[in-house]
């Protein structure tokens, strides 16, 4: 109660400060005011305040999370201030704290009015490089099922049963290393509860599927691609990117009313621009690099710098070696429901329906977007590289950037430690040995040099 109250005060506050901030600057800032808003500010506005589901948590017992923490977690927070628990909460969830209101909920999280909070597209999409918001970076941090988990374990101690808590946690495993989420299956269980105009169906039609965590991509490459997703298996559209919120509460009707809505969104995404690598760079070296780029990787992943050319090239899978769990694991009917149903534009939209491979993905920005491959199986560039090096379990420092290596800062281990006993533990490891988790293949930078590879790596910084 008492959290409720002062935070409507720090409201009452700052809608002064606002007010007096908009009447001093009132004779330049009325044109500015009085401009339409664009629609890729509006699908911002949109993703930062509509709640497009049910609440996942109510704030109250959001900031009594920590009573449910293990030791010695929970005792730190026992002697922390409220203020310094919800530090510790977003970052035990991996939830990122809005540079625009920080007392507020985390980023991707919106206000239901009733005291809920509402997860929605920003909550897997919306992360932080080295300790710094920048926009379009997915949520490398996420650590879904932990909140989950944990938010039904408040709910039993504050004896409130009935009270929001994720649905989707209770039909689909939400993702088995922090970082990756299981997205694509999510997608698969929520548009089999429904029907081609997407009323729900009386019986469920759930085909077979692999549960395998993903990597959600920067939202700065989605204006360079024709197609979605690592398999483009999909035409881009307002309509696709929806998907997220077909949650069961929401019925067919009201759903495709908000597509209007998720067309100033895809404008918001389409807006944003590749981040420029904010540290120094051997300028001489990555003009070397450049050339061995533009021999050994170009044909797949294009040109950059001025008339830069993106080819868009699906390769098959036994070419890229990477994982294949998601390209074998996505069922072709929940391909072929896309084709033939309101999201396809009922047999429109030319889906992919047996992709044979991976899409190399645009480049820019990527010294920005680690862990890298669709799976987020390997931590930096240089293990990229390396594919001889790359660690089997890794784990990453929640700020740090390494400088040397292009990508996160981690610890390299032979296997997860035994003292990691609890499953959430675990969860702060990648280990590529679990199914979807394999960091083999793309072996293409062999054909380089060690010298030429550490050019290649002074030269992705540039992208
Ligand atoms: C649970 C995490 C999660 C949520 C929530 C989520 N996404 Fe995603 N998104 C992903 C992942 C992971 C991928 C990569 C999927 C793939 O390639 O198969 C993805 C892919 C995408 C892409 C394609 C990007 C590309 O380069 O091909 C777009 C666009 C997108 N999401 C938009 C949205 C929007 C809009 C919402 C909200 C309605 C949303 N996502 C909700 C995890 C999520
Ligand atoms: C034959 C086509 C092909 C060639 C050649 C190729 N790549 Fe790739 N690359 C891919 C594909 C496909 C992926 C996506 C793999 C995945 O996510 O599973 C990829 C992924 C990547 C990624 C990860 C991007 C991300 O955001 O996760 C990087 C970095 C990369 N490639 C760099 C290079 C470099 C550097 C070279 C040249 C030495 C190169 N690639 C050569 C096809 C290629």
């Amino acid at each position: 109660m008492r959290a409720t109250r002062g935070r409507v005060l720090v409201g009452a506050v700052s809608a002064i400060v606002i007010a007096t901030v908009i009447a001093r600057v009132a004779p330049a800032g009325a044109a500015e005011a009085s401009k339409p808003e664009t629609p890729a500010e509006r699908g911002l506005r949109l993703l930062r305040t509509e709640p497009y589901a049910p609440a996942d948590v109510l704030e109250e017992h959001f900031d009594r999370l920590w009573e449910v923490w293990p030791e010695p977690l929970r005792k730190q927070a026992v002697e922390a201030t409220p203020e310094e628990r919800r530090t510790m909460a977003f970052s035990r969830y991996g939830l990122i704290e809005d540079p625009d209101d920080p007392d507020g909920p985390p980023i991707g999280v919106v206000e239901d009015g009733q005291g809920g909070w509402v997860m929605n597209c920003l909550a897997c999409h919306q992360g932080k490089v080295a300790g710094r918001v920048i926009w379009g970076v997915g949520n490398s941090h996420f650590a879904f099922q932990t909140l989950v988990q944990d938010v039904a374990k408040i709910r039993k101690v504050a004896g409130d049963k009935d009270a929001p808590g994720a649905s989707v946690g209770s039909f689909v495993p939400l993702g088995l290393s922090n970082g990756t989420t299981n997205a694509q299956v999510f997608s698969i269980v929520l548009t089999a509860l429904r029907d081609e105009d997407l009323n729900r169906r009386e019986v469920p039609k759930i085909p077979r599927f692999k549960n395998h965590d993903l990597d959600a991509p920067p939202f700065w490459n989605v204006k360079r691609k024709k197609n979605l997703y690592i398999d483009g298996f999909v035409p881009k559209t307002h309509r696709v990117i929806m998907q997220f919120a077909l949650v069961p509460s929401n019925d067919g009707e009201s759903f495709k009313k908000r597509e209007e809505g998720f067309r100033d969104i895809l404008a918001w995404i389409e807006s944003l621009e590749a981040p420029e690598y904010p540290w120094d760079v051997d300028e001489d070296l990555a003009a070397q690099g450049q050339k061995a780029f533009n021999r050994a990787c170009a044909d797949c992943h294009g040109t950059y710098g001025p008339g830069g050319t993106y080819p868009e090239k699906r390769v098959p899978i036994d070419t890229v070696g990477t994982d294949s769990t998601r390209l074998t694991g996505m069922p072709a009917e929940h391909r072929r429901f896309y084709r033939e149903s309101w999201f396809g534009e009922y047999g429109q939209l030319e889906v992919v329906e047996e992709p044979e491979g991976y899409v190399a993905p645009p480049l820019d920005g990527v010294w920005a977007s680690a862990p890298y491959f669709h799976n987020g199986s390997v931590p930096t560039l240089w293990h990229v590289l390396h594919p001889g090096q790359r660690p089997t379990v890794w784990r990453r420092t929640e700020n740090g950037y390494d400088r040397q290596r292009v990508g996160l800062e981690i610890t390299e281990l032979e296997a997860i430690p035994p003292g990691a006993k609890k499953i959430e533990a675990k969860r702060s490891y990648f280990d590529t040995s679990i199914t979807g988790k394999s960091a083999a293949g793309h072996d293409f930078p062999e054909e380089l040099d060690e010298d030429e590879k550490r050019a290649v790596l002074e030269y992705l910084k540039t992208l």
